[in-house]
Order: C-alpha cells, then structure tokens, then sequence
C-alpha cells in the first residue's frame, strides 16, 4: 500500500513543533547552510577547481529537482541558464503566490516550517551569486507574510542573513514583498512586473526570460517555494542520494494538496511516482475514498487549469516487460502513477499537485462554469484571445446554467478554447481553454443536453 514519504514536511504536524528558530534549531536547522558555505573548493581530474557555488549547483543539477511550481522545469538547468557574465546583479524570487485554485501546499512550510524555505532560499541564492532575494506572497495570507517576515529577523539575528553570514564575507538580504491578489502575480512574468511596482502584465517571451532579463531588467531565478525548500534537503542527502526517491527523471518528493468530495481533503508529501491517483483519492493513507455512497466522476489533477480526467478512461503507460523489453499497457486512469511525464502522457499534467476530485453529484456544466468565471476575472487583459475569449466562455457557461443553454454551445465554448490557447503573451491562455476543452470534449452530453431556447450566444 502506498505511503506518505515525509521529507519536507518532515516536522511539520509534530507535537510541540513551532516556528521559533530555537525549535528549527533543535531538529538540525541550518546544518545544510552550515555544510553548504563551508564546502572546500574541489580539485577535479582534469586540474579544474570547482567552488562550492559551482558544487551546489551541480548537486542540484544531479538531484534531477524539477520546479514544484507547476511546469516541473527542471531546476538546475534552470539556474544554469542564469546571465552570469552581464555583470549585472543577480536576483532570487521565491514565489509564494500560490492562487491556482485547488492549490494549498506552499502555505503549510510557510506556515508551519517558515525556517525551511529560508535556509532552501539562503543556499540557493550563496549558490548563484545573489545578495537581494524576495519572497513574493499572495496579498490574501497576510499571516504567511508575518511569519516569514518574523523569521528572517530570527535568521538574521542568529547571522543566517545579513552581513557576512556566519563569518564568512557573503552578504544577503531577503525581503518579504505581499501582492494585492491576483492570480496573474504567480506568473513569473506578471509577478516581476509587480514586483517592479508596475500592474502584473506579463511579459513575453523571447526576450524577456527572468534567467537573462528578469527583476530590473537583470538576469533572476523564479522558483517555487516547494522547490527550494527541495535545496536543503538536497544539499543535506547529497543530490544522488535525494535522486533515488520518486522515480527516473521524476525524483525526490512532492506535496500533494486533496480537496474536493473525499472523506479526508488535505495535504501528503509522496515520492514522486510512488503513489498512484488510485491512492491518493481512495487509500486510506491519503483522502481515504469519497464520501458514503457516492461514486467517482472525474479528476482534476494537477490544479483547475489542469485538463479534467474522466473515470473510467484509460491512458496507454510505458513499462519495462519481464524480458526487460519496453512494451505499451493500457491502464485505468487511476493507476497512474502521480508524476510529471505520466501525467504528461496521459493528456493532462501533475501542475501545482492539486488533486480535485469530483463525485457523481457534480454538474459539470455548474462546475466548468465556476472554473470559468475565475479565469475570466482574472485574465490581465493584455491579449485579445484571452481578454475576450475567456469572458465570452464565462458568459455563455452562465447563460447555460441558467435555462438557456443551446445544443450548438459545446462546439461554441470549444472553437473559443481553441482560439486562445497557443495565440497569448503568458500560459494563463492554456490555463483557462484547457478545463473548457476538457470538460466540454469528456463530458460533452452534460453539455448538449441542456434545457434550450434559440437565443443567439451573448
Ligand atoms: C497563470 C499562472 C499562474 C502561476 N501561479 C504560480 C504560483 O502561484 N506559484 C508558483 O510557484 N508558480 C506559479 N506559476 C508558474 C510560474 O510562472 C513559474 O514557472 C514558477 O514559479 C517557477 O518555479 P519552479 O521552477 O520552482 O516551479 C504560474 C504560472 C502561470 C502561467
Ligand atoms: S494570456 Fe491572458 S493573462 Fe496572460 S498576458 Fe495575455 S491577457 Fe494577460
């Protein structure tokens, strides 16, 4: 039976755990900062010398860390493709934005194990050269925001900030920087813009990726705050040590947020692809099934703007046969394991590890529409297709839940899905035509069979 793999949250929910630095202390706190500045610079075979800044980054790079923001980008190639030549400052962002809907993961280490991510952001931003980091949060969790703000000032007393951390000449200030709530500042884009002062526009890309032309225009690592509090563990175990949890190219652990209508909504840390959706909805080591007598109808895996999955649809897997050869099985949906690139195969995506599970009493009209309203208020505004294209979804998903819902209009709401994805400035286009997309193409006689009228969309 598949368990909780408790790494990062590894403290977390303990009795008697708190966020004082004295208890984060008391559970070895800091001891990977410690290992982490004091490394000696290594001698390598052909005569090169390796800084403990070019270490880190390559355990980080050996640990195979995808970002835990959503993507799942790799993490060291991330940081590899940092502007280091420009001679310009680096910056680190820590996004604490946390707004997908479905999504509660980041705010349990800020809440519970806030030391954790400060040490994970302390290592990353010794290791890439960076004296000026940020934690970017989400206007709506101003607790979150007094927490961190309360300690970094323990970190900084106890010299794990500030000037020349512990003795050893390398200066860094983190400061605390609180959004107004828009789900559009988690866009690392659109967050560097309003961390500027400016509205959260996105930018586009080419030219203007963070690593190269990010915060004041000068190179800037974005992660996520999962990812980093990653860092320390990795720098703890070494990165082949961390690399051997979760499985081939989808290593380490990953927090993953259950809400919806299972009998025990709430947040596991698994190994990555070591648990299957089956697991994770019905075990009783995770959200232990749904509520009596109710039956599954569909799964949003990866939070809202992740395609919906339908039960009973099967997805084809790679696996390796007993003759060690690499055959395709199909499997129920359930059975695949919670990883990146199965997700991925399987038409859909792990995105934030929001899990939200839908029983046989949801309409799905209702539910798509609800996504929908959320996608269309929070649109920038900046590019046509989404601008336009996810009001008119919106409208027309309220007209239909409100008796006048026409035969035509699951077609209707899918060509303006179409038309948006691909054709914007920043993926919040995917993000809000993929649920349509998904929901109208899976579920397409909830939407077909509405009560109708004649009248025209809009
Ligand atoms: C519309 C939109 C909202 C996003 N919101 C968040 C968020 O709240 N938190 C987050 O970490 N990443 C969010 N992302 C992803 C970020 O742009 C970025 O990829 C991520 O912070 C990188 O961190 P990682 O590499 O550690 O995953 C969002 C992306 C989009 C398109
Ligand atoms: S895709 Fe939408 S949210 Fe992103 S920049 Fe364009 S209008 Fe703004």
């Amino acid at each position: 039976m598949a368990q909780e793999y408790r790494l990062i949250l590894r403290n977390v929910d303990q009795p008697g755990y708190t966020t004082d630095i004295d208890c984060y202390l008391r559970h070895g706190g800091y001891e990977a900062l410690k290992k982490a500045i004091s490394l000696p610079i290594k001698d390598l075979l052909d005569g090169k010398k390796l800084s403990p800044q070019e270490q880190i980054r390559d355990e980080v790079k050996i640990s195979g860390l995808r970002g835990r923001g959503g993507a799942g980008f790799s993490c060291g190639l991330k940081w590899s493709f940092v502007d280091r030549r420009s001679g310009k400052p680096i910056y680190l962002i820590c996004n604490a934005d946390e707004s997908e809907p479905g999504t509660f993961k980041d705010r349990q280490i800020i809440y519970k194990d806030p030391h954790q991510l400060i040490e994970g952001m302390v290592i990353a931003c010794f290791a890439n050269d960076v004296h000026l980091a940020y934690i970017y949060i989400r206007g709506e969790m101003p607790d979150g925001a007094r927490i961190l703000k309360r300690a970094l000032e323990e970190a900084k007393t106890k010299n794990f900030l500030g000037k020349s951390i512990l003795g050893t000449g390398y200066d860094l200030e983190i400061y605390v920087h609180r959004g107004a709530g828009a789900y559009i500042c988690g866009e690392e884009t659109g967050l560097i813009e309003s961390l500027e002062g400016k509205r959260a526009y996105p930018r586009i890309k080419p030219p203007y990726f963070p690593a190269v032309l990010g915060l004041y225009m000068c190179p800037t690592i974005v992660n996520n705050v999962e990812t980093l509090a990653a860092v320390k563990h990795i720098v703890s175990m070494g990165g082949p040590e961390y690399a051997k949890l979760g499985t081939p190219n989808n290593t380490g652990t990953r927090i993953v947020g259950i809400s919806g209508l299972v009998k025990k909504p709430g947040y596991f840390e698994i190994e990555v692809g070591k648990a299957t959706l089956r697991d994770l909805i019905f075990g009783e080591n995770f959200a232990g099934g749904l509520r009596d007598g109710r039956k599954l109808k569909a799964v949003i895996p990866g939070g809202s703007s992740s395609k919906i999955l339908k039960a009973g649809e099967t997805s084809k897997l790679k696996k390796k046969a007993a003759d060690g050869q690499m055959t395709t099985v199909e499997i129920d949906i359930l059975d695949v394991p919670y990883d990146f690139d199965t997700l991925q195969a399987a038409g859909t995506m792990s995105g934030s590890g929001a899990i939200i599970v839908l029983d046989d009493s949801v309409d799905m009209v209702k539910a798509l529409a609800n996504l929908s309203e959320f996608y269309a208020h929070e649109s920038c505004g900046q590019c046509t297709p989404c601008r336009e294209g996810s009001l008119w979804m919106s409208k027309a998903l309220h007209r239909m839940t409100h008796g006048k819902g026409r035969k035509e209009d699951a077609d209707y709401l899918s060509d303006i899905a179409q038309n948006i994805q691909g054709r914007t400035i920043c993926a919040f286009g995917e993000a809000a035509s993929w649920p349509v997309l998904s929901f109208v193409k899976k579920f397409k006689d909830e939407f077909e069979n509405l009560t109708t009228n004649q009248e025209k969309p809009l």
